[in-house]
């Protein structure tokens, strides 16, 4: 159960959104800033959305939802709460003014995650006069009320007890807080992504393929092995029985072949925008993109819960947590509202008086 009582998000866009809706979903009072006069309609729009996906996860009833109040300024957002998520866009002068407003009204024991794709929070907690100490990248992955996993960041100033605090707190709303061992620009995940992401530009660029036969490729083949496996126990297994050792051996030479643009960018113009754009258009304007987020997140669902029966039952990968989320938000769901004190003060008086009225067993012998 989660240990936050209150919330806070700075932010609602995309990423804001989806924290609001992950807290919420998980029975958490939630308030949030974003100077957007649409945002509120936008958060209620990711909101059905994962409401949606939740009553498929817990067919049997969802916990009574956290409160959402918008806030007129971040001090107003921040000021009662013992977690706060800062979602805003990614620009470090930005971040800064956030964060040293955050800190400067927040309680100084809450803890304040970043959604930051790639800053390294050393460089954002210099903002931060009173607290920097309580700052940690919480680096989820969209959607984020469906993805468990948060990539979890300390700076030079952050002490290791709010890295303990932060872990402890993302795992209480279902999610799988990974910490970083050292802090680098875009962390791991993302590093991944856009390794990827560069040669895919390349090879669209060079017209080797499309936007749709890029996709087909990875959806259809290595993209099933690494929801489940990822990468490395993945070609453990490609290595046949003798492993990695050979798996290793077999294709590491293959790095030097002149395979790869991995350091090179092609250079992000019009013309290459243009041609990516168009093809993405040829691939899927049939859907709005609030189709495609109920078609991504009815897979999500799907594939997280086919993979939380593998194991005998006990789930494998993203399934296994998928097992012990679910059952969280059921016995959440299950639990009584508490009573109010006049009715449980009556129920304490007929408790007492039935004692007093049942018959004291006779002493043996
Ligand atoms: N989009 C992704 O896939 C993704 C994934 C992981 C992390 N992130 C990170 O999450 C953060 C937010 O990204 P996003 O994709 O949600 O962007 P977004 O543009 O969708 O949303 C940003 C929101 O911040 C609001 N905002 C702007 N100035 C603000 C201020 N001063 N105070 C409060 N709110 C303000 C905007 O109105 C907007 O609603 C970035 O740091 C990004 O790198 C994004």
């Amino acid at each position: 159960m989660s240990i936050v009582s209150k919330a806070a998000a700075i932010g609602g866009g995309v990423i804001g959104a989806g924290w609001v809706a992950r807290l919420l979903l998980n029975g958490i009072d939630v308030s949030i800033y974003d100077p957007d006069p649409e945002a509120s309609r936008k958060v209620s729009e990711v909101m059905k959305g994962a409401r949606r996906a939740y009553k498929q996860m817990v067919p049997g009833g969802l916990p009574k939802e956290g409160k959402l109040t918008f806030a007129k300024t971040i001090a107003e957002a921040v000021h009662d709460v013992d977690f706060i998520q800062e979602s805003v866009p990614e620009r470090l002068d930005l971040k800064h003014r956030v964060l040293a407003e955050i800190d400067l009204h927040a309680p100084a024991n809450a803890i304040v995650g970043s959604s930051t794709s790639g800053i390294k929070p050393t460089d954002m907690q210099v903002a931060m006069k009173k607290h920097p100490e309580r700052l940690v990248v919480g680096h989820p992955f969209n959607p984020v009320y469906l993805l468990p996993l948060v990539e979890i960041v300390g700076g030079e100033q952050t002490f290791p007890e709010a890295i303990e605090v932060a872990k402890e707190i993302y795992a209480s709303i279902g999610m799988k807080p990974v910490v970083i061992r050292k802090e680098i620009e875009a962390f791991v995940g993302d590093r991944l992504l856009e390794a990827a992401w560069r040669e895919a530009l390349w090879l669209i660029k060079d017209g080797i393929c499309t936007v749709e036969e890029l996709d087909d490729i990875m959806r259809y083949s290595f993209g099933l092995r690494w929801a489940q496996m990822g990468m490395f126990q993945v070609y453990r297994v490609a290595g046949g029985e003798a492993g990695m050792r050979h798996f290793m051996a077999q294709f590491g030479p293959c790095l030097k072949w002149p395979w790869t643009k991995l350091m090179d960018v092609p250079e992000f113009n019009d013309e290459l925008v243009d041609l990516i754009a168009t093809q993405s258009d040829d691939q899927s304007d049939k859907w709005s993109i609030r189709e495609l987020e109920k078609i991504r997140d009815d897979n999500l669902v799907a594939i997280m819960e086919a993979l939380s029966k593998q194991n005998k039952g006990k789930g494998w990968g993203a399934g296994e947590l998928h097992n012990d989320y679910t059952k969280q938000l059921a016995k959440l769901a299950a639990k009584k509202p508490k009573a109010s004190k006049s009715a449980e003060k009556a129920k304490a008086t007929k408790a007492v008086k039935a004692k007093a009225e049942k018959p004291k067993k006779k002493k043996k012998g």
